[in-house]
């Protein structure tokens, strides 16, 4: 069994970068309608049944987001989902951090960024994960989630 918090779950942070505060109303024909809130309260109630803790943060800062990852470790967290909006397509600095401290990653996205503009297409961040689900809204997450929780079992 992976590392579980004194009493309590196993704890996953989910990270989300810069304009995705604004889910709900941005081009909702790309990003559907769902808010933040909304995306957050449905991985808490599956990470209840996972029996994961979900804690969620959100930034337009790129040295907010890096910060968080850097202390994930020694802030007890087992996993990580990370929508790192348009800093997925430029950030080395993610992708550093992501492998120093070497815990597993999911790289989510809501929109499927491979059958977008050619400016999407390559992501700075997928060879510092273990894995990536790209274009089903706001199940991108869950699924995530799901699969983090398999991988993380399937290494305990
Ligand atoms: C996104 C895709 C990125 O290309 C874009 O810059 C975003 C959102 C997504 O969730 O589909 O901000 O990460």
């Amino acid at each position: 069994m992976a590392a579980r918090k004194k009493g309590g779950s196993r704890r996953v942070l989910v990270l989300q970068g810069p304009n995705l505060q604004l889910l709900g109303t941005r081009e909702p024909s790309i990003y559907g309608r769902e808010t933040l809130a909304d995306i957050h309260a449905r991985l808490e109630a599956r990470g209840r049944e996972l029996g994961v803790a979900i804690d969620g943060f959100q930034s337009n800062h790129e040295g907010d987001l890096l910060d968080r990852i850097g202390a994930a470790g020694k802030d007890g967290f087992v996993g990580l989902l990370l929508n790192a909006g348009a800093y997925t397509h430029t950030s080395l600095a993610l992708y550093d951090a992501l492998k120093a401290v070497a815990l597993p990653c999911v790289e989510v996205h809501l929109s499927n960024p491979e059958g977008r503009e050619a400016y999407r297409h390559a992501s700075m961040i997928a060879p510092a994960c273990v894995g990536k689900v790209s274009g089903f809204g706001g199940d991108s997450y869950v699924l995530a989630l799901e699969g983090l929780v398999r991988f993380l079992d399937r290494k305990a």
